[in-house]
């Protein structure tokens, strides 16, 4: 077996994206941080920032023993802590000291969350609820948490998991303001995510077919830095309380199909329970808390609050992925060559 190694100072690009002073310096933990968007969070949080350790809270030993034979770690900052969201006991002893946390963790696949209401629950929402007790017990200054399109105008188990996650999030920022800010960034589908339908499409075009449920499906498209943008920038705007929601482009899921691999066969299934056709990043009933900055929204969770960001929206305003301009194939081929994918 190798031995895990640490990256060469050299390859540091310092401060690029800097904590906020009151942060710099200060220990941070990531839920779920074995998962695609925690290991870029750690990316990012150990090249370019000063953060004194890097806490990765999640349950699978074995993520975590690859997560430190990844030559990429720095393991002099970044630190595994075995737990479950579900355990709030673990989550106080992980969070002692801890000034910032992402919340990322989550039960996350559609279909099982439909066939397993109660355990999707039992993650997403009680576990977003021990995050929130734990975080105001050990006084963590702020809480940044991942949320989906799939929350908005929800129709499924996971859809409305995350909702309540949500309305959890931003109750918990109304009622602990002098303790622990808790805000959201709400994204759409992160580029070659673990268990997504890009690696699926990847690995079934070599065998030369790939399945989709509804071909003129679309679907909100994020890559790795555009997700780290969105995060950096809620953590030094926002003082709480407020959904970032990366402005990103979107695509029909045979256009998706075609640009992994033109030659091989696209078989229809049909579209699956708890499957929207198209996917909504802010709802019209967000309109009225929301300012559009241009390559992002957000939306506040006072009405009544002044903010001199970007510009005011139309009552109507929804962002849909049927709506928005639409990638063609060549496109959406450059697009997965600059996240390292292709068919
Ligand atoms: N991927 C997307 O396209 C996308 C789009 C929008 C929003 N999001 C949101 O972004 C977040 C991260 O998504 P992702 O794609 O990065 O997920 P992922 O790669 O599947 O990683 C999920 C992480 O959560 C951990 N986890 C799951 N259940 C847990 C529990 N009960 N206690 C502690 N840790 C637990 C997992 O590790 P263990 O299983 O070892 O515990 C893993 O580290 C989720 O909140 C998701 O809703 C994702």
């Amino acid at each position: 077996m190798s031995a895990p190694t640490s990256p060469t100072p050299d390859s540091k690009d310092k401060n690029a994206r800097p904590l906020p002073e009151k942060l710099c310096g200060k220990r941070i933990l990531i839920t779920g941080g074995t998962g695609t968007t925690g290991q870029h969070l750690i990316q990012w949080l150990q090249s370019e920032t000063d953060a004194e350790e890097i806490i990765v809270y999640s349950r699978d030993e074995q993520k975590h023993h690859d997560l430190q034979l990844n030559n990429g770690i720095d393991l002099s900052r970044v630190r595994s802590f075995i737990g479950d969201v579900r355990d709030i006991d673990q989550l106080k002893v992980a969070m002692s000291g801890v000034s910032l946390v992402f919340h990322t963790a989550a039960m996350k696949h559609v279909h099982l969350a439909e066939e397993h209401p109660i355990e999707a629950h039992k993650t997403n929402v009680l576990g977003t609820r021990n995050v929130i007790e734990a975080a105001i017990d050990c006084k963590v200054n702020r809480v940044i948490s991942s949320s989906t399109d799939k929350a908005v105008d929800p129709i499924n188990v996971y859809g409305n998991t995350k909702f309540m996650m949500e309305l959890e999030l931003m109750g918990a920022d109304r009622e602990n303001k002098d303790v622990t800010r808790f805000d959201i960034v709400r994204h759409g589908n992160l580029i070659g995510s673990r268990g997504s339908v890009i690696p699926l499409f990847i690995q079934q075009a070599k065998a030369g077919c790939m399945t989709l449920t509804y071909p003129a499906m679309t679907r909100f498209w994020i890559g790795k830095e555009e997700l780290i943008d969105s995060f950096h920038r809620c953590l030094m705007e926002s003082e709480g309380g407020e959904i970032h929601v990366p402005r990103s482009p979107a695509c029909r899921i045979d256009v998706l199909a075609t640009a992994i691999d033109a030659e091989a066969d696209q078989e229809v299934l049909g579209i699956r329970a708890g499957e929207k056709k198209h996917e909504v990043l802010t709802s019209l009933h967000e309109s009225s808390r929301l300012r559009d900055c241009g390559t992002h929204l957000v939306i506040r969770r006072e009405p009544a609050v002044k903010d001199e960001r970007g510009t005011a929206v139309e009552d109507d305003f929804q962002l849909r992925s049927d709506l928005e301009p639409q990638l063609e194939i060549a496109q959406m081929q450059l697009l997965l060559q600059s996240e390292g994918l292709s068919g």
